[in-house]
């Protein structure tokens, strides 16, 4: 994300949910799943997904603008950028924007919330969908490149532990048959997880446990814990209560790897962590961005020895990991 530097520049971010929302409403109306049947007249388009066709082709136009679709002789057609990741496809990146949707009553609450007292709002069964599936296009790429770098030996006991839509322990149970792939997760999530997983035709090797890492065991004895991008949505209290359940499903010198948005000790930089701490400010009672330094310093308090912190990627992506003592 670039910086703010001048008035125009402020415009642009003061209005930049007008950008947002028209993505979402072409989302929601199935623009862009529409259109990749072929180019489309406004009125025809308008007719497919029960819209009001002047209204619709004023959007249409502002997306044009947006370079989203582009217009020839009165009939619009997805862009490149539209083809590949809003209409339906491998890449697409609609679940996910549909999450950040679902986020916007609290966003528009967060003047509230930084006031003290008031409280998140409970989300429906759809915006578990979207979050969990969102969760699954975010990490597709990564997960492949983690389980590249940290192979499973054969009869390995790995806990993905609030692995939401299995997308690493998947990654890793494919590389590793003969290693042991558990996913922990809320009921609620796993059946979304089930769905995924069985239109990748990728059940089977992976064992599901249901429940809630903050009060029910989770299992074991594992040899590796995979904490990834958890800790962010739970408070220091909350964070310990995890890695110490962590450490206590862990065979003896059993190790943990976390996988967190990792904001540098100034915590302004990189812009990625940073700002993503403010969304779990808006959507949560305790989360914020830790630093590595924080994150090493609950692992040592939850029982864990020989921390090492991993670089950040561009996007402040890292990884931490401590052994048990
Ligand atoms: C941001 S997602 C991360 C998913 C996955 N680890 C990844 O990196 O793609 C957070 C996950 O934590 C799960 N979760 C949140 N609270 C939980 C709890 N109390 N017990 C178990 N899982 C929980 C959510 O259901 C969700 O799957």
């Amino acid at each position: 994300m670039t910086q703010i530097k001048s008035v125009d520049d402020l415009m642009v971010a003061g209005t930049a949910y007008q950008r947002s929302m028209m993505i979402f409403a072409a989302l929601r109306l199935g623009i862009f799943a529409g259109l990749a049947e072929g180019e489309t007249d406004a009125a025809t388009l308008a007719a497919r997904v029960s819209a009001d066709p002047r209204r619709l082709a004023i959007l249409l136009d502002g997306l044009c603008a947006m370079g989203l679709l582009q217009k020839r002789r009165g009939k619009y057609r997805n862009g490149a950028v539209s083809r590949e990741f809003l209409a339906d496809g491998p890449k697409s990146k609609s679940a996910i924007l549909l999450h950040h949707l679902d986020g916007w009553a609290d966003w528009g609450n967060l003047g509230g919330r930084l006031r003290v007292g008031r409280k998140v709002r409970p989300r429906g069964g759809d915006c578990q969908e979207n979050f969990i599936r969102g969760m699954e296009e975010n990490a597709r790429e990564r997960a492949d490149a983690v389980a590249e770098r940290m192979p499973l030996r054969p009869g390995e006991r790995l806990l993905d532990l609030g692995g939401g839509p299995g997308t690493y322990a998947w990654a890793w149970a494919r590389r590793s048959p003969e290693a042991e792939v558990t996913l922990f997760d809320l009921p609620i999530t796993l059946r979304v997880a089930r769905k995924i997983l069985s239109e990748k035709r990728a059940t089977g090797c992976v064992k599901f446990v249901a429940g809630d890492f903050l009060r029910d065991p989770v299992g074991g004895p594992y040899d590796i814990v995979w904490i990834s991008q958890i800790l962010h949505a739970f408070s220091r209290d909350e964070c310990l209560v995890i890695l110490r359940k962590a450490h206590g499903a862990l065979a003896p010198g059993g190790r943990v790897s976390i996988q967190e948005f990792l904001p540098d000790e100034s915590r302004i930089s990189p812009a990625g962590p940073a700002i993503f701490s403010v969304h779990m400010v808006a959507v949560t009672e305790g989360g914020q961005s830790w630093t590595a330094a924080e994150i090493g310093g609950m692992l040592g308090e939850a029982g864990f020895g020989k921390v090492k912190k991993g670089k950040p990627d561009a996007s402040g992506v890292g990884i931490v990991t401590a052994q048990s003592r």
